[in-house]
Order: structure tokens, then sequence, then C-alpha cells
């Protein structure tokens, strides 16, 4: 069949099946579609949607356009599993979660990303620890899953290729705001590593991707429905991002306060109750807890006995880090020059925060990139962040500033503290987690999942 037939059909509204999809997947990843018809497609799912099976199809066939990992030597009780996050800031679950999933028994295989826009990535925040390398060759990665549980490593040119030319034209052809296509790119590129399940954590909020709740929530329903309908159990929760998940952003920053974590300090956190909630859904999904109060015991006597910090560890060193970095992590972890509180300049409440403006504070202080291939400075960052609801008197720190100088971090004072809006009435916290959105636990995975097969507990979504 021609491209143009494909392209032609998908413009009229009418659907494509699986052989047309993988038509296009595959020339889109050896290069043999050029990138006018490759825009010309993305524009005509844009303008169409696509239904359920048919998107389920996309999500497949980018999943396959590359190399598919397989794990069928693992000890078949403990599963494969993964969490990937819709992006935000402060948001350093990863590198809790994966160790404290595998000192529970589970293989992560871990596919992360650098940072993109206003939020951090996990593979920036782990090239802060010296030596740390995120392109392992294939078989190290395989083995450190295999012995460890845990290994977090960057995109590999195989996985997934034709997501990377697809993403790389949308990104220039306004069609990157496109459920289906958003679904299938996050997707394609998890499942090709293999996993049985997937939960996935979609932001809401002022620093969120999804611009409004209300599409938060329509993707958070999409992801569930065609990653189940995709072959592997997937589940979401929504979570806050009107304000930074840590009290800290940036790279090293958010290293330490993960280390923190991973030595059982920190449980008063936010931080901590999100991590444990999608590490509690994880157990569920993939079997490896019989109910919540199972999942919480084995987290707590992970985290308790020092093993899901061991993992840690194990994983930094066998990635080329150092042997000792949680023992002397300020030794490694190298620290900002400048370091200057950011004050209140009237007294109040701490009405709203505009998270993506203090992300986008971190790239402006070089923690970031502002064009792809920029180096980064790992030592820069925000750190004492006020949480909303604090009251604040003048002179009173809003946050806490690491800079590479005093006129960097004089530079985003302005847009720091425009972030802030204080105001005289007392206010809440959001909710931590707005909903969560699961498949049965016992149902067999197929392509007919659909979204009124799923459970959705929800909490708040204003
Ligand atoms: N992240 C991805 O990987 N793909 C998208 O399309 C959007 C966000």
């Amino acid at each position: 069949m021609l491209i143009q037939e494909i392209i032609r059909r998908k413009r009229d509204g009418q659907t494509l099946d699986r052989q047309m999809l993988d038509l296009m997947m595959r020339g889109i990843a050896d290069n043999s579609i050029g990138d006018a018809q490759i825009g010309a497609f993305a524009m005509a799912i844009y303008l169409n949607g696509m239904a359920h099976d048919e998107a389920v199809a996309l999500t497949e066939s980018i999943r396959d356009s590359g190399q598919v990992m397989r794990w069928d030597g693992l000890d078949r009780a403990a599963p494969v599993l993964d969490k990937h996050s819709t992006g935000g800031v402060g948001d350093l679950t990863s590198l809790v979660l994966g160790p404290w999933i595998a000192a529970c028994g589970g293989h992560v295989p871990m596919v992360s990303g650098r940072g993109l826009g206003h939020t951090g990535g996990t593979l920036d925040k782990l090239e802060s620890i010296p030596g740390y390398d995120v392109a392992p060759a294939d078989d190290s990665f395989r083995r450190l899953v295999s012995d460890v549980g845990i290994a977090i490593i960057g995109q590999t040119g195989s996985l997934a290729p034709a997501d990377k030319r697809l993403y790389g034209v949308r990104d220039v052809t306004a069609t990157v705001e496109s459920i289906p296509l958003i679904v299938a790119s996050i997707l394609g590129k998890k499942l090709a590593c293999g996993l049985g399940t997937l939960v996935m954590d979609v932001k809401v909020g002022s620093g969120a991707f999804m611009p409004t709740p209300a599409a938060s929530r329509e993707l958070a329903d999409a992801i569930a429905a065609i990653g189940c309908g995709a072959g592997t159990r997937t589940s979401v929760l929504l979570t806050d991002m009107n304000q930074p998940l840590a009290d800290c952003a940036g790279n090293a920053l958010e290293v330490s306060e993960a280390l923190r974590l991973l030595r059982g300090e920190g449980q008063d956190s936010r931080l901590y109750p999100v991590t444990k909630a999608l590490a509690v859904e994880m157990l569920l999904q993939s079997g490896m807890a019989h109910d919540a109060d199972d999942a919480q015991r084995r987290l707590d006597h992970a985290l308790d006995s020092g093993e899901a910090l061991e993992r840690f560890s194990r994983m930094v060193h066998g990635l080329g880090g150092p042997h000792d970095l949680a023992q002397r992590a300020e030794h490694y972890l190298t620290a900002a020059p400048v370091v200057i509180d950011l004050e209140a300049d009237r007294s109040g409440v701490i009405q709203t925060i505009d998270t993506r403006q203090l992300g986008l504070g971190v790239v402006e202080l070089g923690g970031g990139r502002r064009n792809p291939g920029d180096a980064i400075d790992h030592r820069v960052g925000l750190s004492r962040i006020a949480e909303i609801g604090r009251k604040v008197a003048p002179g009173q720190p809003l946050l806490r500033i690491h800079a590479a100088s005093r006129s960097d971090a004089e530079a985003v004072t302005r847009r720091l503290r425009a972030a802030f809006t204080l105001g005289d009435a007392p206010v809440e916290s959001p909710p931590l987690i707005h909903a969560t959105v699961s498949p049965n636990p016992r149902a067999p995975m197929s392509r007919d999942v659909l979204s009124h097969d799923l459970t959705s507990h929800q909490e708040d979504l204003s």
C-alpha cells in the first residue's frame, strides 16, 4: 500500500489497521518515509483522533519498530515492572521507587529521559554522580536488572526508533498535543522494555505536562486503557504538581534527597506518600502483594532493613559510580558555590505556586537545557521551597537558591518570587493523589479493555 493512501485514509476520518501502521512505523524507523509524509500523518491523527483499537495498534507498532526486550531467563516469580511519569518539578520518585521495588523482589528495567522544558529528568539527576554511565552495554544492563533488580539508563537507539523521528516531526508541526499520539509515544517506548506491569504517574496542576486537570484525566484514562489493550497491565495515579513534589529541585540536590528517603528519613515530606502510593500500586498490579496492607508491610521492611538503599548503591556502583555514595554523598555530590535565600517581601499565606516557573528558574540557573545538546550544571537548583498554606513574614525565606554565581542567582529572583502568590486567607495544601485508574488485578489483559473496564477512585480533580 502506498504511504499517501494510508495518510489519505486517516485524513478522511477512516481507521488504520495494524498492517498499515506497521508499514508506516517501519518506514519512519528506517528513514524510507520523509518528514513531509510523517507531518501529514501526524496532523491527520491530530485532527481526527483514533479509535481505541487503532490507538492500541499504533502503540504496538511503535513498540515493535525496534528491539523489544525479553526477560525469559528471569525467575518467573519476580515480575518485570516499571513506573513512568509525565514529568514534573522536584519529582525524584524514580530514584527511590526503582531500588525500593527491587528490594521487594521485582525487576525494574527503567529506561528514563532527560529534562524536557521546565521538568527535570532522571538521567540528568543520575549524571550528578561521578562515573555513572547512563548508556551501558546491553549485557551490563541485563545483568544488573537480573542481579540487582534495578538499572536506570537512557533511551537506546534500538528501542522504539520510530518514536524518536515521529516525536521530532510532531514537535515542529504543532501535533504534540494529541492524546493518541502522546499515549503511543510514551507507551511504545516503555513497553519495548518488556514490562508485565506499568504504573504511570500523570501529573495534575501548575507544573504538569497537560494544561488542565481535565486533560490530565483524559490522558490517564487513555494510558490505562491502551496500555492494557497492548498486553501490559497498566495503572495510572493522577498526582499533584501544583507545587514541587520534593522541597528541592535540581540534579545533585534531588539525588541527596533520594538518598535521604532511602535511608528511611523524610517520611513527613510530600514525596514519601506519593512514592509509596506508586510502589503499592506496582506491588498490587504485578501480583507481588495480596492486598494494600501486604504491600505496605513489604515496602516498610525493604526500607527499614536498608535493603532499598543497598539496591540503589549496587546499581550506582554497577554503572560506574562510587561504591560509597550513600556513606559519602557530600563528597561526591558537588555543592553550588553560591547559596542565598529568596525572602518574602510581604507577609501572607502562600496561596498558589506556579510550579512551571520554579522549574524554568532551575533551567535558567543552568540545571536544565535551553537547547538540546547544552551541558548542564548539576550543582545548581532550589531547596527549602515553602509549601502552599505556609505563612511567611517579610524577610522569611520562600526558598533557597543554589547558583554558580551571585549574578546568576540574582537573575532568577524576579521569576522565582513571582511564582508565589501570597494572600491573607488560610489555604489547605492540595491533595497529593487526585485519582487512581486501575485494571482489576485478576482480569486478563486484552485489546478489548476500554476505559469503562477500569476502576477509578477519584478524590478531587479541581
Ligand atoms: N512524552 C513523550 O515521550 N511523548 C510525547 O508525545 C509526549 C511526552
